[in-house]
């Protein structure tokens, strides 16, 4: 079946299988920046922005990004090298794995509450999991990168 939506801001159409998940296809597309890893909802780095909410596309139906739109890392590029600057000054730029999923999460936290307490900030990246930097560097990165966004 063909899904047509927009990807990054440009409209793809793409040939897809009923069951098959959004971060398969999309990495079957060479959009590898959408990470594997527990591929159960639990992780979060294979996060996407589906209609500007921040999702874990390996629990998506490709099928059902009909009509709507996509958003990976690429697409917020510029937000997401700020945003990579303040990890490093924090000591939060480890092994890089989860950093365009927390970049997606952060750029959608953004957009829903742009003067996000500490509290609200972990609150919303729970579901956001990094097995190297400890969550602190991350977290004052965050605090430091949306400060200065405003
Ligand atoms: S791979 Fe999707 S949440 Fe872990
Ligand atoms: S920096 Fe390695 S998983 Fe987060």
């Amino acid at each position: 079946m063909k899904v047509t939506f927009i990807l990054n801001h440009q409209e793809e159409t793409w040939d897809v299988h009923p069951n098959d998940y959004l971060l398969d296809s999309l990495r079957t597309h060479h959009i590898v920046s959408v990470k594997r890893g527990c591929d159960t909802t639990s992780c979060g780095v294979c996060t996407v922005l589906l209609n500007g909410k921040a999702v874990p596309s390996c629990s998506i139906l490709s099928a059902s990004i009909d009509g709507k739109e996509v958003v990976t890392v690429e697409g917020i590029a510029k937000e997401a090298e700020r945003l990579s600057e303040f990890m490093g000054h924090n000591g939060a730029d480890q092994c890089g794995y989860c950093n365009p999923s927390l970049a997606l999460s952060v750029h959608a936290l953004q957009q829903e509450n742009p003067h996000p307490s500490d509290a609200d900030i972990r609150a919303f990246l729970v579901g956001n999991l990094c097995r190297c930097t400890g969550y602190h560097g991350q977290q004052e990165a965050i605090l430091h990168y949306l400060e200065d966004d405003q």
